[in-house]
């Protein structure tokens, strides 16, 4: 299995510090933001991995990274997204590198303590997202569940005004090689992106998408208030253990 870390974007959310490097660089307690997607992925035994990302700052991924190795990582490329066409339009850019093969995606500004090794490990086909309670549904992709199946997710309705529950759909998937061609297929929505809820929700119509709510912290860190909420659990998880 590969990994793709979609790092695109403006981080517009974050101005006036993304004004000085990519929001993916900026400082998780004593790691750049990246680090923590990488992490998720090494420890599940996915070490090829493609950061897709853009924007002015994007060079500073090569003086942060290099070729990897530093982080476990056994093959690293890159690919540069030229507009900010959304989550799918950058995942479209990592098709050469999959290699007809199942890919696990994780979106840069997510951070999460979960081991992922088992879901990426025995995944077959289809799509597989993960789930987590949070206190502000309305930011995220929110799945609607079966009446008479509640492990059934019957569709994902990004940034609801009114949530019917309180799960998100976290930025972390796996998807099999039908990935790319159900992108092809996406019309942008009318925030003028290719969502990738659109894309999880053409699983969802072919009967193909299975969910798992995500156990452990998880938290995206793309806004101060969840920037900050990131920083505040992981510097905890690290003095807890140098302690
Ligand atoms: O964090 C989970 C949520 O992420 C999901 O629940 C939503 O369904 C999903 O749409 C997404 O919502 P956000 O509004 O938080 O996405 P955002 O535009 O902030 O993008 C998240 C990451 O995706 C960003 O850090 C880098 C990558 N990205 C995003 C865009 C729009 C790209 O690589 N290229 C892009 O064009």
């Amino acid at each position: 299995m590969k990994g793709i870390i979609l790092a695109g974007g403006l981080g517009t959310r974050l101005r006036p510090l993304t004004f000085i490097t990519n929001k993916h660089l900026l400082p998780v307690y004593d790691k750049p933001m990246v680090y923590y997607p990488i992490r998720t992925l090494v420890q599940a035994g996915v070490t090829e991995i493609m950061i897709v990302t853009g924007g002015p700052h994007c060079g500073h991924f090569m003086r942060v990274l290099k070729n990897g190795e530093e982080w476990g990582i056994t093959h690293l490329e890159y690919a540069y997204q030229e507009t900010e066409g959304g989550i799918s339009h950058a995942l479209s850019l990592a098709e050469s590198f999959a290699d007809e093969g199942p890919v696990t995606v994780i979106l840069g500004d997510n951070t999460t303590d979960a081991d992922i090794s088992l879901a990426v490990k025995s995944f077959d086909k289809g799509a597989r997202i993960f789930l987590k309670k949070v206190p502000d549904p309305h930011r995220f992709g929110v799945p609607v569940f079966d009446k008479k199946d509640p492990s059934k997710v019957v569709e994902i309705i990004e940034k609801p005004k009114n949530p019917v529950n309180n799960f998100a759909v976290v930025g972390l998937y796996i998807f099999d090689r039908t990935v790319f061609d159900r992108i092809r297929k996406l019309k942008p929505s009318a925030r003028g992106e290719l969502e990738v809820t659109d894309l999880n929700n053409s699983y969802i119509a072919d009967g193909q998408l299975k969910s798992a709510e995500l156990k452990g912290f998880w938290s995206d860190a793309g806004t101060f208030e969840s920037l900050f909420r990131s920083n505040e659990f992981w510097a905890k998880k690290a003095l807890e253990k140098s302690a």
